[in-house]
């Protein structure tokens, strides 16, 4: 027998079936039930998504109970051990891991469309020298849609190939610019010849050496970070993009978009949020007195706590284990010491195991984006370069779902119902 919901309505004593599937049921097979004469059918209130399931999605499994976190059914643990970033992007957007031929035709076409119009570079110009970083990316991925007219033939499949391509490689440059402008450095182009996060680092950092080098261990830590970061299903940056992209927008406003989603600090701002807290703390010995506080609600532990972990968030283990291998580089952060000793007070005290509160994804990566010579106002950036990869294969399945049309709520309507316009000498 089919799983269904009876559904009895009291004030008619009639009785309705709905189906369940894959736990969830269909909020239109709700239209049936009508809440009186005319009505369009019951509808289901839900503020902020709590409760919905706004599409079916092949992408990211995310098991917050367990702490699991897979991409295309692959463990997050093993792709920060193995894969690389580049990989990981092409597993999202294709459903599998390339092969080395696959890998190598990705790689070249991507590392081939890292050079951005040079009038980009004149755009720069136009904004102040304290411009924050995401700002200048969200205007500057607009602006290259102005470059790419053809890009908005969102239906067409090899169309949206070749933009996808573009967007995944110029968004280190443009990130890379964006921070070279804030520091009053000159730009520093592409080089090739380097990795994605090499490279990255390279328009980053490079000054007057012929020719920059990044250090492995950091190299790859970056490129770890940017695995991390790539999908995290339906959260807010990633349900921008369904939106604004479900209205056939190009993939360049489309991420404009998202990143302007990120940007707000309760979604890309936590980390930097951190650093200010320990920071604040200033040492081993003042860290009771701290939590005392935010157990009496004097402030949160920032960097703990998720919407969906309800249990250690799997990046933040992945995280906490580089940032040795990073400071045995950078030198270690002294902060480190503070956190390391603020997450072991926190997870044998009552508060947090009664709350389920763990480390999340932002506890440890802001330590390390700074040990890298970051600033802080780049981390929200940092974030965003790899998630496009995520936005993009969200945005793609969005396009080829049957099911998706327009994005576009109901509302419950509590305003005035009806009354006559009034001149303004009688207001
Ligand atoms: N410190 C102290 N107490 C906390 C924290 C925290 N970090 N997080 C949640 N709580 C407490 C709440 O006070 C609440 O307690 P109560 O039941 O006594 O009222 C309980 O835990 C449940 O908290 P909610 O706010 O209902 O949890 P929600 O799922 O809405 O919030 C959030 C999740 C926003 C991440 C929250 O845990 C938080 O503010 N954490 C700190 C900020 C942070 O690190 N954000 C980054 C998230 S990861 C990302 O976005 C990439």
């Amino acid at each position: 027998m089919a799983d269904t919901l009876t559904i009895t309505d009291n004030r008619t004593g009639k009785t309705y079936e709905v189906a369940i599937q894959d736990g969830t049921i269909r909020a239109d097979a709700l239209r049936q039930i009508k809440t009186g004469d005319g009505d369009f059918g019951l509808m289901t209130y839900d503020p902020a998504f709590m409760n919905t399931a706004s599409c079916r999605s092949a992408i990211t499994l995310i098991d917050g109970d367990v702490g699991i976190l897979r991409y295309r059914g692959y463990p997050i643990e093993q792709l920060a051990e193995s894969s690389t970033y580049l990989e990981v992007a092409y597993l999202l957007l294709n459903g599998e891991l390339p092969n080395q031929a696959q890998l190598e035709k990705w790689t070249n076409d991507i590392t081939h469309h890292t050079y951005v119009h040079e009038f980009l570079r004149e755009g720069m110009k136009g904004f102040r020298y304290d411009a924050h970083a995401m700002g200048k990316l969200v205007s500057m991925l607009g602006t290259l849609s102005t470059f790419y007219p053809e890009s908005k033939n969102v239906r067409d499949p090899k169309v949206r190939h070749d933009h996808i391509i573009k967007l995944i490689a110029k968004m280190p440059t443009i990130a890379a610019w964006a921070h070279r402008h804030s520091v009053g450095r000159p730009y520093v182009y592409p080089d090739n010849e380097l990795s994605y996060t090499g490279n990255f680092l390279n328009m980053l950092f490079r000054m007057s050496e012929p020719r920059f080098r990044p250090h492995p261990v950091l190299e790859r830590a970056l490129d770890v970070l940017f695995i991390l970061h790539a999908d995290h299903e339906q959260n807010c940056s990633t349900n921008a993009a369904r939106a604004v992209g479900s209205a056939e927008t190009d993939p360049y406003c489309t991420l404009a978009a998202a990143s302007a989603a990120l940007y707000g600090p309760l979604h890309g701002g936590a980390n930097e949020a951190v650093l200010r807290m320990l920071r604040a703390i200033g040492d081993i010995k003042n860290i009771p007195d701290f939590i005392t506080g935010v157990k009496a609600g004097n402030g949160r532990l920032m960097g703990f706590g998720h919407r969906v972990y309800k249990n250690y968030d799997p990046r933040a283990k992945v995280i906490k284990k580089m940032a040795h291998d990073v400071f045995a580089v950078t030198g270690r952060n002294p902060l480190l010491d503070i956190a390391i000793e603020l997450e072991n007070i926190a997870l044998s005290d009552e508060y947090f195991i009664k709350r389920k509160l763990y480390p999340n994804v932002d506890f440890y990566s802001g330590l390390i984006y700074q040990a890298m010579g970051f600033p802080v106002e780049m981390f929200p950036v940092l974030f965003a370069i790899p998630r496009a990869s995520g936005w993009l294969s969200q945005w793609q399945e969005m396009l080829g779902d049957p099911e998706q049309k327009i994005a576009r709520p109901r509302q419950i309507y509590t305003g005035i119902e009806l009354r006559d316009y009034v001149p303004i000498a009688q207001r």
